[in-house]
């Protein structure tokens, strides 16, 4: 069963308009947010960010947070999984032709939830590959939109050279990852880029922030260059749906993976999901 404008339907029966902006120009936002044991992680941090997208974006907010809670329970309980991941999008809404013009629309609407694979920590220790390239995504990234022409090419680039992630970095300076956010341990201190209109302020990347200061280690918001990160002690990745990450290898670069620092917060970041 998925949520389409109002409804409750089998996936097959959810049908939209040709002329749905979405469908025509990606003119719509997203969430994807994690479920664990039915207890919906950080949901009024990815509603305040999905609040944060559609102003951005013009479109009007379509529910309030207890709406949003109402449909996300009842899709839940339709699920019989452990662990779900709810993927939530809003769109412009149907225009009478395709311009690119819009007056004041009604927003689709389109809520569905999937089983949630997470690796287990045995799996993540070991880490994972990644290689850098150069982010030619637009300027806006803090908006979680639905137009990710790019981010579906750095996965096939990601998919031909058999690696787990691709990581960004423009004019020196690591950005995110295509699908998450980077940080580094170097000499006991975790960095991770600073938040600013280009990258998409991640809530696993707060939650990790927030494990790490819990556990007495330093953390610096700030500029990393990629040369810091290819002279780095540790590199991980965080998103909703790898939690925190290793990186264990970057092009023939190898680094250390799963260490004790690494374990102290992915084993703090496991108790925040049942907070
Ligand atoms: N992506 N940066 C980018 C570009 C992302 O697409 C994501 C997540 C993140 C991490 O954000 P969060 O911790 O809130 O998941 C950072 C999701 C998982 C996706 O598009 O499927």
């Amino acid at each position: 069963m998925v949520f389409l404008n109002g409804e409750f339907l089998p996936q097959k029966d959810a049908k939209i308009s040709t002329l749905d902006r979405g469908f025509l120009f990606g003119d719509g936002v997203y969430e994807v947010i994690p479920v664990y044991n039915q207890n919906i992680f950080k949901l009024t941090e990815h509603l305040n960010r999905l609040d944060g997208s559609l102003r951005a974006t013009k479109i009007k907010n379509p529910f309030t947070g207890n709406e949003y809670k109402n449909i996300l329970t009842k899709l839940l309980k339709n699920n019989f999984a452990k662990n779900q991941t709810i993927y939530l999008q809003i769109t412009r809404g149907v225009g009478e032709s395709r311009s690119h013009n819009f007056k004041n629309l009604t927003p689709t609407i389109y809520i569905r939830v999937d089983e949630l694979k997470i690796r287990n920590k045995n799996e993540l220790v070991c880490g994972f590959k990644a290689i850098i390239t150069k982010d030619i995504r637009w300027n806006n990234c803090y908006i979680k939109s639905t137009s990710l022409l790019t981010n579906v090419l750095y996965v096939e680039m990601a998919q031909a050279n058999l690696v787990e992630e691709i990581i960004l970095e423009k004019n020196g300076i690591i950005t995110e990852g295509a699908s998450s956010n980077v940080f580094i341990l170097s000499k006991n201190t975790i960095k991770t880029p600073k938040i600013n209109g280009e990258i998409l302020a991640g809530i696993t990347r707060e939650m990790v922030i927030k494990s790490a200061i819990a556990t007495n280690l330093e953390v610096k918001e700030c500029d990393i260059k990629t040369s810091d990160l290819m002279d780095a002690d540790e590199v991980w990745i965080s998103s909703s749906t790898r939690e925190v990450m290793p990186i264990s290898q970057i092009g023939d670069k190898t680094f250390s993976s799963g260490g004790e620092v690494w374990q102290q917060v992915y084993n703090h970041f496991q108790t925040l999901k049942s907070e």
